[in-house]
């Protein structure tokens, strides 16, 4: 959780994440917009500074995180957001050092993170989210659908909090910014959800206000292929087909759809499969388009197989899993899509 730092002065915590996160401070908090707009501090009197610090502190601004140097060179614009953004694994000693920018995506770029020993594995993924003016708009409405505004700290926004909820109405910039946070603990919370319930995805490690650090497949540097990437002869097809949909059917037990699956959101690597891009994961029994949904992520994943030589009907397998998992009761008719 972060802590307002001493000797800086917000109305309460949600200016103070307004500010931290303002897209348009090039350097986060630290920024121009930050010092414009922060409450007139206590006034100091700073003993005077040695050559030797003022030139320790010198290096450190140009260094940006104060010692946190990284093997990736980011471009310039990438390196305010990159390293704010991942200087909180670093200070809780969960990463080492940034190795490499494994994918750039419409929303997210991913790196490849040197692990600390004490997590026991070599490497992790850190998923992090670009500043908003970097991100292609996101239609969410449609996943949006009976699921709670999530805090950083992963509790829900009461409906009564009329601050929070005109900001993210009027799409003010702190309100965009909660329904970023919030879009990011959604897929963190479903991804601790799914993996304490073995399901094939990567192991969550931490979380924090713009990024998610994960378990990392692929080489150092060299990012595991997606599916869609990858030649499968018609045998292999088989069994990972039914990996995949047994893993679509762990999560309606959890009354949960991925939302966006499809082979583009499914790792290749040691001859397994790993389910990925969470964020619209929706809730199968609140939203009134889970069938659509459903039906979607099946399609896709079919029409992948289908060129693997695994010829399969999807409407069969959705109707199926729906009766199963989601509407027992249903005896065909109208979905609630259709509604
Ligand atoms: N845990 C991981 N290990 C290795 N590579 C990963 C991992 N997670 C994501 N990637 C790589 O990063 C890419 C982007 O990740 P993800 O799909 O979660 O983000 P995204 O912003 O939704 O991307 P896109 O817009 O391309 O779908 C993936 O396609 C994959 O190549
Ligand atoms: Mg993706």
């Amino acid at each position: 959780m972060t802590t307002i730092p001493e000797n800086e002065f917000y109305v309460d915590e949600y200016e103070y994440y307004d500010e931290l996160f303002d897209p348009l401070a090039d350097t986060g908090r630290r920024g121009r917009a930050h010092r414009a707009r922060k409450r007139k501090a206590r006034p100091q009197h700073a003993p005077k500074k040695s050559q030797q610090q003022i030139v320790a502190e010198l290096a450190d601004a140009e260094g940006y995180e104060g010692g946190f140097n990284t093997t990736y060179q980011p471009s310039r614009h990438e390196a305010g957001w990159l390293l704010e953004s991942l200087r909180s694994f670093y200070d809780r000693e969960l990463i080492t050092d940034v190795l490499a920018q494994v994918k750039g995506g419409k929303e997210a770029n991913v790196y490849c993170c040197e692990a600390d020993p004490a997590i026991g594995v070599d490497l992790l993924a850190a998923k992090v989210y670009r500043p908003q003016q970097f991100r292609a708009i996101r239609n969410d409405t449609l996943y949006r659908q009976g699921r709670d505004v999530l805090t950083s700290t992963g509790r829900a926004v009461k409906k009564t909090d009329h601050r929070i909820m005109r900001a993210i109405g009027k799409k003010t910039r702190f309100g965009t910014q909660v329904m970023q946070t919030s879009w990011l603990m959604h897929e963190y919370k479903t991804m601790e959800l799914l993996y304490q319930a073995n399901g094939a995805i990567p192991r969550p490690i931490a979380v924090s206000e713009n990024a998610i650090l994960m378990g990392y497949y692929g080489e150092a540097g060299w990012g595991a292929p997606t599916l869609n990437e990858v030649d499968l002869d018609p045998n292999e097809a088989a069994t990972l087909f039914q990996k995949v949909l047994h893993n679509v059917e762990l999560m309606l037990q959890h009354n949960l759809i991925h939302g966006d699956l499809s082979a583009y959101n499914i790792l290749y690597w040691a001859g397994e499969i790993t389910i990925i891009d969470f964020p619209q994961a929706t809730n199968s029994l609140a939203n009134q388009d889970a069938y659509t949904i459903l039906e979607r992520d099946i399609a896709r994943v079919c029409e992948y197989f289908a060129q693997q030589g695994v010829q399969r009907e999807p409407v069969a397998i959705t109707d199926d899993l729906w009766h199963r998992y989601v509407m027992p009761d249903d005896c065909g008719g109208e979905k609630p899509s259709a509604r």
